[in-house]
């Protein structure tokens, strides 16, 4: 499996555990995180999907996955964004990866293989976003609205955030 997919990224979950949506992954730049949130709920899928559903599940994923990182590509080439090959590399690896296990599938590999590949999704999701979409999240939305944007996040209990003692907190991200 690609070296991108390292599964030691993920500070808020449990090795083994559903991904699940929590504001901490809020980025603000609405379209991308109506697209993170997607990508969330298609991995949780593919984790928790009967076996028999598997190659189709990871199918969804896969054309999620082009899609979200076509976008995110295609916005920082409109914007010439610095540093965008970097983070388009790491998209492909992603999705080489996707492509190898969906063809180990077809292969007759056990379901196994696709189970794997979704931890090591829900493992290199929080830091991909926390770096990568986080800069281009800014940059967007300082050409956008003229400035950071304004993150508002509940307060959950069990997950570290930057200012944790409010029930709702506003504030610029990073
Ligand atoms: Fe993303
Ligand atoms: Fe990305």
């Amino acid at each position: 499996m690609a070296a991108a997919l390292s599964p030691d990224q993920n500070t808020q979950r449990q090795p083994g555990a559903t991904l699940s949506w929590n504001d901490g992954f809020l980025l603000g730049f609405a379209p991308m995180d109506e697209t993170h949130h997607a990508f969330v709920d298609c991995v949780a899928a593919l984790q928790q999907c009967d076996e028999a559903s598997l190659p189709e599940t990871l199918a969804a994923f896969e054309n999620h996955a082009v899609a979200h990182f076509e976008q995110e590509e295609q916005w920082m080439q409109d914007t010439s964004f610095p540093a965008a090959q970097c983070h388009a590399d790491e998209h492909a690896a992603v999705l080489r990866s996707v492509r190898e296990v969906a063809q180990m599938l077809r292969d007759g590999a056990a379901c196994q293989v696709a189970r794997e590949l979704a931890e090591a999704l829900a493992g290199w999701f929080p830091g991909h976003a926390d770096y990568m979409d986080a800069a281009l999240s800014h940059w967007m939305s300082k050409r956008t609205h003229g400035g950071m944007p304004v993150v508002l996040r509940r307060a959950m209990p069990g997950i570290a955030t930057a200012a944790s003692d409010s029930s709702l907190q506003a504030g610029t991200t990073r």
